[in-house]
């Protein structure tokens, strides 16, 4: 137990003011995880969480100038309908940041959904965050993916930190591993299946469903989208593979740099015969360095039973991770959901409030 625990009473908590950006699926399931950690905020950390402002594309953007006590505000029935009622009305995201900053807010979380093409508008509110001092968390791929370079420059220039667990895996500790625990491993390369829908989809097929029967029933169990082309074209895993690349291996890609296959074109015939074979064909995203270059791929490949990519069963994910000084070592996120990213989130948001700790 530190020393913060036993001293903490509610009058001593730090107030840590947080922006959300975004209120769908993570944001929803987030608020309550974040408001069940009170106690541990408090005993650990000393601080007292709070929510000075919630925006959303269509329901607009809000900011209560006190802000409203995470606890109280996750027990209400809609959180957001409440805390609209009590609080502001703003016009755009921009000035629901400025606001926000003004209202004593020092964290955004941008939870908002993906735009594949360049990563907007998130890009640009996560820029506007870290250039007024605010920390910023993102489960957002899209701009780690297209400006993870100019976003860490940009936290370095204003002393802020930017960090984005929830991207890749969810909520398995990747970057913080490699950022706290690998420095100086000596990354070479990395295989993983990180595409959920696509490896369900290929083993539904291999089950005897058609592509088409197959998509509608990974849409029924809640993992495809309704467009599920965007991960079955290997897009999702392009936009994961070029962070992994970009953070573990020192590469400088954007997406349009790696290599793409999706499983759009794979033949029943040949996803059967390599099923029997006792090699499931999966999507695997890989990179490697040669000469200080990072090379990244996406592709459909046979798995042996030897792979130790083998273990990506249903909507597994795993990643390999090959290391001078420790070997291969492989992660597996078993059947995410929801918490998960959700926990990566609130990782993160710890992360950065034991670093301001450590820093004052
Ligand atoms: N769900 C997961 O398990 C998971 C896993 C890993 C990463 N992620 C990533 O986490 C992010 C959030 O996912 P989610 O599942 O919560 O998405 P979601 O349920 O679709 O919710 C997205 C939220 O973002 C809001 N939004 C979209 N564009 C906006 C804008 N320009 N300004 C303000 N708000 C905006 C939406 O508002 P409206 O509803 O008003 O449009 C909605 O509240 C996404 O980037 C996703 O790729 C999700």
């Amino acid at each position: 137990m530190s020393e913060t625990s036993l001293s903490a009473s509610p009058a001593s908590l730090s107030p840590l003011r947080l922006l959300l950006l975004g209120y769908g699926h993570v944001a929803q399931t987030f608020l309550p995880l974040l408001a069940s950690r009170s106690e541990w905020l408090a005993s650990e950390l000393g601080i007292r969480a709070i929510i000075s402002g919630i925006g959303t594309r269509s329901q607009g953007y809000y900011i209560h100038p006190n802000g409203i006590d995470a606890t109280l505000l996750a027990r209400e029935t809609d959180p957001k309908r409440s805390f609209i009622k009590q609080a502001n009305r703003v016009d755009t995201a921009e000035i629901f940041i400025v606001a926000g900053k003004t209202a004593g807010a020092s964290l955004l979380l941008e939870l908002t959904t993906l735009n594949p093409q360049d990563g907007q508008p998130a890009l640009t509110h996560i820029h506007s965050a870290l250039s007024s001092g605010m920390d910023v968390v993102t489960a957002n791929k899209g701009p780690v993916a297209f400006a993870l370079a100019d976003l860490q420059a940009l936290a370095r220039q204003h002393h802020v930190q930017f960090r984005f667990e929830s991207t890749v895996m969810d909520g398995l500790p990747l970057f913080n591993l490699t950022q706290f625990n690998l420095q100086a491993v000596g990354m070479r390369s990395f295989r993983a299946l990180l595409n959920t829908t696509s490896s369900l989809v290929l083993s539904l097929i291999e089950q005897g469903y058609s592509l088409e029967e197959g998509i509608r029933q990974a849409q029924k169990l809640g993992v495809a989208e309704a467009d599920p082309w965007y991960d079955l074209d290997g897009w999702d895993a392009v936009m994961k593979t070029t962070i992994l690349a970009n953070t573990l291996l020192g590469g400088q890609l954007t997406p349009q740099m790696v290599e793409r296959e999706g499983i759009r074109n794979l033949s029943l015939d040949a996803i059967h015969a390599s099923a029997r074979a006792g090699t499931p064909i999966r999507l695997v995203s890989q990179a490697h360095k040669i000469h200080r270059q990072v090379i990244a791929e996406v592709r459909p490949r046979p798995i042996s039973q030897e792979d130790i990519l083998h273990v990506g069963k249903g909507t597994t994910s795993v990643i390999s991770l090959e290391t001078e000084a420790m070997g291969t070592i492989t992660l597996v996120e078993h059947e995410p959901v929801v918490i998960q990213t959700a926990y990566g989130v609130l990782s993160d948001l710890i992360t950065v409030l034991q670093r301001r700790q450590q820093v004052t």
